[in-house]
């Protein structure tokens, strides 16, 4: 038997980073939202060694792939004797703020656990999703979630029916941004680094009573404060999007995409044929219906 998988990938509604931890990782508060745009991966059961062949012929397919390192944790805790192999198909921009290898290592977690007959338990595949990367964790189950911690505690929030009709417009400028160096570059921001705790309950809050504006004014993102210095051409795009009547335009992650959220599908067409006009038809962009949910 083999496994088709679709990974989803997330947007950061709100980013709060509350301080620097002795570990050196970041305190945070994240409101974290999946969005429709899908990896793909085929999982095929295999004797012995785990094998991984991939659509796009940059990412490493040995032992530093998030997704081997999930393979291998996946055996080696659960005893399982076998092997697999994987197919994975990239459609989420790499180094994008998306979350899109940690979504792709999640689901090859979950997806062996049921390939083999489930040996391991919820709490073990939290557990090793967290030592896999802080965002791991929350693609083992996407949907509308408050992170906190480095981002692995997850609180799974009831669908936000606020943002139904809403749809997201993303772009990618072509290059990523290495979330450690993000996470390093904002020790120069320290009003961005020492965030108030609040903000993303807050915003949540917002969503639950239908008030529109009042999340759209706790949208926040605390690494736009390194990356868009860093990447003025980030702050162009962030610019252009609100410009042309988004609701909101913003960094999801770590950068470099950013998103627009907009009234309805036509609007999300509308801002992103601007966008190709502005900034020409090599820029990548992809619009989604924002109306995603915990199912
Ligand atoms: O956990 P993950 O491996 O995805 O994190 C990548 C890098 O981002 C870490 O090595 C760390 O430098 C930074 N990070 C952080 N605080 C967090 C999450 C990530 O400092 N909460």
């Amino acid at each position: 038997m083999a496994l088709h998988i679709l990974a989803p990938c997330k947007i950061n509604l709100v980013l709060n980073i509350l301080g620097r931890r002795p570990d050196g990782y970041h305190e945070l508060e994240t409101v974290m939202y999946p969005v429709p745009l899908f990896d793909e991966l085929d999982l095929e059961p295999a004797n012995n060694g785990v094998e991984l062949s991939c659509s796009d012929p940059v990412l490493p397919r040995g032992a530093s792939n998030l997704v081997v390192r999930a393979a291998e944790a996946f055996f080696e805790h659960s005893n399982v004797k076998g092997g697999v192999r994987i197919r994975l198909v990239k459609k989420i921009p790499v180094a994008a703020g998306l979350g899109g290898g940690s979504s792709d290592a999640a689901q090859t977690l979950v997806g062996l656990n049921e390939l083999f007959g489930r040996p391991l338990g919820a709490d073990v595949l939290s557990e090793l999703a967290a030592k896999l990367g802080s965002d791991v964790p929350y693609f083992l189950n996407p949907g509308p979630a408050l992170a906190t911690g480095r981002g692995e505690h997850i609180e799974p929030l009831r669908r936000f029916h606020l943002f139904d009709e809403l749809w997201v417009l993303l772009v990618y400028p072509g290059f990523g941004v290495p979330t450690r160096w993000a996470y390093k570059a904002l020790q120069k921001f320290p009003s961005a680094l020492n965030g108030a705790p609040g903000r993303a309950r807050r915003f949540v809050e917002h969503v639950y009573a239908g008030n529109l504006s009042g999340a759209v004014d706790e949208l926040y993102n605390a690494l736009e404060a390194p990356v868009l210095t860093k990447y003025p051409l980030l702050q162009l795009y962030r610019d252009f999007l609100n410009s042309q009547g988004a609701i909101a335009a913003m960094m999801s992650g770590s950068g470099s995409t950013i998103f627009a959220l907009t009234s309805n599908e036509r609007e999300a067409h509308r801002i992103r044929q601007r966008l190709i006009e502005k900034f020409g038809s090599t820029l990548w962009s992809c619009v989604v219906p924002a109306g995603a949910r915990r199912e």
